[in-house]
């Protein structure tokens, strides 16, 4: 079904793209031929996946340092990328979440998610299309959601915010800009562990349950399942997909929870919730 070469020539910028599901997605468009740009906070993390796509597969991937909530850097960075070439393809990856009760949270907290991914992904989206606008070249730009942005996400209020803001700019854009030739898409996995979600979605304690009992398939998903599906939607075989998003979860979210485990949160004591911010803390 997916054709050697069917990425070729199609240059990609994936935000956080050096661990998890941004990775996975990488060596997925690579090993089918796109050229790639991965950005993220910690550039050895960056080198470190590019490094392994160039030794394993020969693709030609290129890292920059960036952190999405900086407008300006973001500007330099597009700046960078298009004197080497523009794009084709941008993808909102990167993300900051947690789980915490919302009305303990501090403006810093709420301000840092909101910023990754819905600031984030805003100032990637426009900083692209403008060039793109402006050089008359078709795009496409596919943003990592998660369920919570369909459903909501109790304990996950930030990043169920946010992530709903980019699927509006999703349909928003998708209409202003398909005239153009800029596609817009987007995806909503259900649960696929990496260490990122886990270490920071996971209750701390022994009270969590096997995650895929959750979930009508019985499983949680595959990385190469998702990378797959958003392989074929950046390609052209996706040409009149626009303004849609994909949800890939195993029928999770026709349980109706929009987030696993909500229902055990709401049981916690404030004694646990404490024992879960200290946990956090001690990470970060
Ligand atoms: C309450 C918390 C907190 C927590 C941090 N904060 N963790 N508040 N509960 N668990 C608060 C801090 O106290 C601080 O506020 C503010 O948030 C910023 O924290 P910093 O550590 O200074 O920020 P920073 O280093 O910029 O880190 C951003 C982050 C962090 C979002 C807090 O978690 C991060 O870097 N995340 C990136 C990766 C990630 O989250 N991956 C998971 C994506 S998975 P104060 O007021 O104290 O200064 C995903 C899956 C969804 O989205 C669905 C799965 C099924
Ligand atoms: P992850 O490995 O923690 O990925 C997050 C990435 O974002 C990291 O590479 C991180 O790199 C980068 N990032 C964070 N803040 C950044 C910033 N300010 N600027 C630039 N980059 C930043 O988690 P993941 O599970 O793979 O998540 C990837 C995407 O899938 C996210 O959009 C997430 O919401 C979505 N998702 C995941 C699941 C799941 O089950 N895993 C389910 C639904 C949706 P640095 O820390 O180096 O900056």
């Amino acid at each position: 079904m997916f054709q050697a070469g069917l990425l070729a020539n199609k240059k990609i910028l994936i935000t956080g793209g050096g661990t998890g599901l941004g990775a996975a997605m990488g060596r997925r468009f690579a090993e089918l031929g796109a050229e790639l740009v991965i950005c993220g906070r910690r550039g050895a993390v960056l080198e470190e996946t590019a490094g392994k796509w160039r030794a394993e597969l020969g693709a030609k991937v290129a890292t920059i340092v960036c952190d999405v909530r900086d407008a300006s850097a973001v500007e330099s960075m597009m700046d960078a990328i298009w004197r080497d070439g523009p794009l084709d393809v941008l993808v909102n990856n990167a993300a900051g979440n947690f789980i915490a009760q919302s009305h303990k949270l501090s403006p810093r907290a709420l301000d840092s998610v909101l910023g990754i991914v819905l600031h984030g992904s805003g100032y990637c989206t426009f900083a692209c299309g403008r060039r793109w606008i402006e050089a008359g070249r078709k795009a496409t730009v596919l943003s990592i959601l998660t369920l919570s942005a369909l459903q909501g996400g109790a304990f996950r209020t930030p990043s169920a915010m946010a992530k709903a803001g980019v699927l509006a700019m999703t349909r928003s854009l998708a209409v202003e800009w398909g005239p153009k030739g800029i596609r817009c898409v987007a995806v909503a996995p259900g649960p696929f562990p990496t260490p990122g979600a886990s270490q920071r979605l996971t209750p701390a304690g022994g009270r969590q349950r096997p995650i895929g009992a959750e979930i009508p398939l019985g499983r949680v998903g595959e990385h190469i399942e998702l990378a797959n599906l958003c392989s074929y939607l950046v390609s052209d075989q996706a040409a009149y997909i626009n303004g849609d998003c994909i949800i890939i979860d195993g029928g999770k979210h026709l349980l109706g929870d929009g987030g696993s485990s909500t229902d055990m949160l709401l049981g916690w004591s404030d004694a646990e919730w404490d024992q879960m911010r200290r946990q956090a803390a001690g990470r970060t």
